[in-house]
């Protein structure tokens, strides 16, 4: 039995205390932004979980700023970095985002679990969790609204602030792009930092290279709220299906019926007895990743949390575009024949 992680030095009673309340803490600070940072605030159509624009609006992601740094003009005056941690405690922690923490004057931290903010607080005496304005019935976005409003206050206070989002901080990440793009957008240096992401950790784990044949990811979610196209003659990837259906953003799970409807979608490309690999990369170094196989058909009737990622592997052969291979014989032909093409 392991009762410690030696490299990290903490216990297991260390690692018990350590879980997550989901309570809200005393006085969280009123989002001042919320115009600029939501695609309409309060209205959950605005969310990257379900992508569309709120009435004629652009969604967020495609009024991002350029991901080039400008120059900036505040540089002395506050600065930003958002790092990924990656998903196992300890050894997926690259040396600049190391860096980006140590040097920063203040941490916040959008970790998986409590152990991995208690490790944070080793490398940081200022680590402050945004992990609390997480609560049942709340909206995440409101959520992600306030860790930007958070991080975005201490900025302007003339902070060198770093924000510590578990895994890769861009990916299925709303509020590390957004702070990045407000604070580039009032002239404070502002940087994304890349970590290792549950995506990097299945393609090793499951031995699945997307050049192989093609990978699609979805929020599942949005694949079931939007007029989606699914190709299975390559790898599906659905990020969120713990909470698949929830229109309101403010749950934490949906139960067996919300799955239900996500297989019946999908019954439309699959057949029901393929077989579906639910995921749950190690986030511990003492754990194993969890891989569970099933036929499409039992996905609702399974426990599922919301740190699992499902992946259908593809369903049929690649098919042959004759069309384009005839133009690109005809174009080795001319190379042949001695014009290039
Ligand atoms: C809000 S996204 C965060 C993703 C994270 N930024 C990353 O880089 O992987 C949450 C979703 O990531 C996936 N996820 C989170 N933790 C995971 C884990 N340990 N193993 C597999 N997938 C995970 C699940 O699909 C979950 O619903």
């Amino acid at each position: 039995m392991v009762d410690n992680i030696p490299a990290l030095g903490l216990s297991l009673g260390q690692m018990a205390k350590a879980c997550f309340r989901r309570a809200e803490p005393a006085k969280p600070q009123a989002p001042r932004h919320e115009r600029q940072v939501g695609e309409g605030a309060g209205s959950p159509i605005g969310h990257m979980s379900l992508g569309a624009p709120a009435r004629g609006k652009l969604p967020y992601y495609l009024r991002m700023t350029m991901p080039t740094t400008p120059m900036p003009s505040r540089a002395s005056q506050g600065s930003l970095a958002c790092v990924g941690l990656g998903m196992t405690l300890g050894s997926h922690l690259t040396p600049l985002a190391r860096s980006h923490i140590m040097q920063a004057d203040v941490v916040f931290a959008g970790l998986s679990d409590g152990i991995v903010e208690m490790w944070l607080q080793r490398m940081h005496p200022d680590v402050r969790s945004l992990q609390s304005y997480y609560r049942e019935g709340k909206s995440r976005f409101t959520t992600y609204q306030q860790w930007v409003e958070l991080m975005m206050t201490e900025v302007r206070a003339g902070k060198r602030v770093c924000g510590v989002f578990y895994g890769h901080p861009g990916i299925f990440a709303w509020s590390p792009h957004k702070v990045i793009e407000i604070a580039r957008a009032e002239g404070y240096a502002a940087h994304m930092e890349p970590g290792i992401s549950a995506e990097d950790c299945l393609y090793a784990d499951l031995g699945i290279d997307p050049g192989r044949f093609g990978c699609q990811h979805f929020e599942a979610s949005q694949l079931l709220l939007f007029e989606r196209r699914i190709d299975p003659t390559g790898y599906l990837v659905l990020w969120q299906v713990g909470l698949v259906g929830d229109r309101s953003l403010a749950r934490f799970q949906t139960g067996p019926a919300y799955r239900q409807v996500l297989v019946d979608l999908l019954s439309k490309d699959y057949p029901l007895d393929h077989e579906v690999i639910v995921y749950r990369a190690a986030t511990l170094p003492i754990q194993k990743p969890r891989i569970r196989r099933v036929a499409l058909r039992d996905l609702p009737s399974i426990e599922l949390t919301a740190e699992e990622t499902v992946v259908l592997p593809p369903a049929q052969r690649l098919k042959p575009n004759l069309a384009m291979q005839a133009r690109l014989a005809a174009l080795d032909e001319q190379e042949n024949a001695g014009v290039p093409a």
